[in-house]
């Protein structure tokens, strides 16, 4: 295939070239609306900006130029097929989910799962069979599970129709793909892969591997996160015969928009070209930036850089080191103190803070003055916290989930109240609950908030950290049992 084609971006430029009269949407008129942000983006944003104008195809049923910019998409990651979405790898994980599992039908998952698996889960009515992660207690993070816990998970549910991974997790971790795909297929069963962070694995053989490699069938990849798209653009991939194409069409088809941005879409047409032809040589610059900041980093006091190593040696599989993920427990203040400090102070925006680690991402655009800055600053706040023995607390919870009692679409369903979070133990949660990022759920609908999850809300409650609710105050959103009646009947939904 010509990878130096761009066939949806080229088309589309050929258009904002000509002197098209546009009586069709949308309303600025390629730009003639004069406003604050022509003024400060310039014209061309805007004029760029169209609906689905003859010659530029249709995302919803692709048959020219999009078709070819998606067949080019899935060359590149060694797929059979590559769909353009538009709204993240949150529209790609749905649409895995409902793809292949239907009301009643079991998911085998990791729990450490993003918020959009949920959304999955309720709007597919699946049973969810929860793996257990590995838990470092230590740096309060949960990486994948063991291909041990996932034989044994298979045994006691052999009517499970996929299992889902994440590669990588958040912070770098990744199960050992290839084995969960021979094991899964053996047993019938589908693999589904979350590459929210990990899109750029299949371009460059020193890094994990990635989901079409390792033979999943089907993964989402956000491009827009390490690969240099613009931001919500993502590619679902998908290869080989157990996957239903028609039914993955249908339902990208429910879940996107019927006006897609023409901008996003060409920016995944440039950014696969310029992958597939420099990716390679520009993820080596972006590991070598990595070995480079290790060394850096964990010659300051009091900070130490979490590499393979360290994973490897608790259990993980295998680590991606383009994310950076940081102790700093050992100056005595928690992640989300670093987080602010360095924006606010030094005008470093890390990707996200936990309790004892900061996490920053490296990417094909980081340059050596990013990791240097962020050396420097670190330094200077090592020099003024570290004294040999501070160390942060352990927070009294535990890092593990709670039991599930319903599935997440059944306690949608069900009727609710709101009580405040210290009266809610013993009740069934209606809603997830999470710090965002990483906005993996602490609790999610249809499980039973214990005192753990309690303790776990009011210590980030009480340390700043953003918790995401669906409401503003401090009450949490459970099933109302007394009337939970018969028309929301577990069976019905
Ligand atoms: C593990 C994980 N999965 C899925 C997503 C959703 O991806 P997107 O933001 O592309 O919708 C995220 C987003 O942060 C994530 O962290």
């Amino acid at each position: 295939m010509d990878h130096k084609k761009t066939p949806y971006f080229t088309a589309l430029k050929e258009y904002a070239e000509k002197d098209i009269n546009p009586l069709d949407v949308p309303g600025h008129k390629r730009g003639r609306i004069k406003n604050d942000l022509t003024d400060a983006l310039g014209d061309s944003v805007f004029l760029y900006d169209v609906n689905a104008p003859k010659g530029l195809d249709n995302l919803s049923r692709p048959q020219s130029v999009i078709k070819e910019a998606q067949n080019l998409m899935a060359d590149a990651f060694n797929a059979d097929k590559a769909y353009f979405l538009l709204n993240g790898t949150t529209q790609g994980i749905i649409t895995m989910i409902l793809t292949v599992v239907r009301a009643h039908e079991k998911i085998i998952l990791p729990r450490n799962t993003h918020k959009s698996i949920i959304s999955g889960l309720i709007l597919s009515g699946a049973i969810p069979i929860f793996l257990p992660t590995i838990i470092d207690e230590e740096l309060g993070i949960s990486n994948g599970f063991t291909i041990d816990n996932l034989i044994k998970t298979i045994d006691e549910n052999p009517d499970a129709k996929a299992v889902f991974v994440i590669n990588t997790t958040y912070f770098g971790a990744c199960t050992d793909l290839k084995s969960v795909v021979d094991i899964a297929h053996d047993n019938n069963m589908l693999v589904l892969v979350d590459e929210a962070h990990g899109s750029h694995l299949s371009f460059n053989d020193k890094l994990p591997i990635g989901a079409m490699e390792a033979g999943a069938d089907m993964s989402s990849a956000s491009f827009h996160k390490t690969l240099g798209s613009l931001t919500q653009t993502s590619v679902l991939l998908a290869k080989g015969n157990r996957v239903d194409y028609n039914r993955i069409r249908v339902v990208i088809n429910i879940l996107q928009s019927t006006s897609p941005s023409s901008i996003m879409l060409a920016s995944l047409d440039v950014a696969r070209k310029q992958m597939y032809f420099n990716g390679k040589k520009e993820l080596d610059a972006v590991i070598e930036l990595s070995e480079y900041a290790k060394e850096k980093i964990n010659k300051i006091p009091g900070i130490k850089l979490i590499d393979k190593n360290y994973f490897k040696a608790k259990g993980t599989f295998d680590y991606d080191q383009t994310k950076l993920l940081i102790s700093i427990a050992d100056l005595g203040k928690p992640g989300y103190w670093f987080y602010n400090v360095l924006r606010d102070r030094f005008d470093i925006q890390l990707e996200l803070a936990e309790t004892y680690v900061i996490l920053a991402i490296l990417a094909i655009g980081t340059i050596k003055k990013d990791i240097d800055r962020l050396v420097d600053a670190l330094a200077i706040l090592s020099s003024e916290l570290y004294d040999g023995n501070k160390k942060l607390p352990f927070p009294k919870f535990r890092y593990h989930f709670p039991t599930m009692q319903v599935r997440p679409r059944v306690a949608f369903h069900a009727p609710k109240k709101f009580v405040s979070i210290n009266d809610a133990i013993g009740e069934i949660s209606g809603e997830s609950i999470m710090i965002y990022p990483p906005g993996i759920p602490i609790v999610i609908p249809g499980e039973i908030i214990d005192i753990n999850v309690v303790d776990m809300i009011n210590f980030y409650f009480e340390n700043g950290f953003s918790i995401l609710t669906e409401q503003e105050d401090d009450t949490v959103k459970v099933v109302d049992q007394e009337n939970w009646s018969k028309e929301y009947d577990e069976d019905d939904l």
